[in-house]
């Protein structure tokens, strides 16, 4: 079956972004890019990349790990708020809200209910492509994006963890799971680990059997 993953930059103290929610990583934003980072993303998941970076860094080849993204209304709105309706239009691209109520792309699906409900359902197609990420003609992974609500949501069906860790802390900030999610204590087990020259390391972590 195929997996949600949460693949998500983090700081040491465990903050995707600043306490204001904009886009960290945006002009004027705090986070920095090394550029070891950001080859390691082109070279080893280069569907994550937005299309207007795609677009920037001529990165054209097939995804490698996944082939559909959801992500919370507030994060997609930090495109929308650039004019970009659909950033992954390489991918199927959901939106979890419970207040839009018109997609603004055809390419990109709202998600208007209960988000694990969806994910479970997503997770149980059988379509697709074979891939890196899928069983031989099967699908491939499932991409949560974030931000940190709906991935509080969905903390219970989350199935690897692929951490980009900054050398950086932040103080404050939105957490890796919403403050709201439930106190349910899981553990995993670090199944591959890349550490960069800039300081930055990629950790992936399985769910552990029976967490
Ligand atoms: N570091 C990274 O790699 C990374 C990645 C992604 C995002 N981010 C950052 O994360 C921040 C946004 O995160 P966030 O936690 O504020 O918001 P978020 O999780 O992106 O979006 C929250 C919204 O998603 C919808 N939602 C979430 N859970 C739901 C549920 N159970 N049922 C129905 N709808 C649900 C709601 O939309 P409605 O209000 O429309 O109902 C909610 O307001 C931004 O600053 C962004 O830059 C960082």
């Amino acid at each position: 079956m195929r997996k949600l993953v949460y693949y998500i930059a983090s700081t040491l103290d465990g903050f995707i972004a600043g306490p204001d929610g904009s886009d960290p990583t945006g002009p004027g934003g705090f986070w920095p890019i090394p550029e070891d980072y950001l080859a390691h993303i082109i070279a080893e998941y280069p569907e994550t990349l937005p299309a207007p970076a795609r677009a920037a860094l001529s990165v054209t080849g097939e995804s490698k790990r996944f082939d559909t993204v959801i992500e919370g209304r507030r994060t997609y709105e930090i495109g929308l708020k650039a004019d970009i309706t659909d950033a992954y239009p390489h991918l199927r691209h959901l939106v979890v809200t419970r207040t839009l109520s018109e997609s603004p792309d055809p390419a990109v699906e709202l998600v208007p209910g209960d988000p694990v409900a969806k994910v479970r359902e997503l997770k149980g197609e059988t379509g697709g492509t074979a891939g890196d990420g899928g069983a031989a003609g099967g699908p491939k992974d499932i991409w949560l994006i974030g931000g940190g609500e709906l991935a509080g949501a969905l903390y219970g069906e989350i199935d690897e963890l692929i951490i980009k860790l900054s050398p950086l802390t932040a103080g404050n900030g939105i957490p890796l799971f919403s403050p709201g999610a439930a106190f349910d204590p899981r553990r995993w087990e670090l199944t591959d680990h890349t550490v960069l020259k800039s300081g930055a390391a990629f950790l992936t972590y399985a769910r552990a059997t029976g967490a």
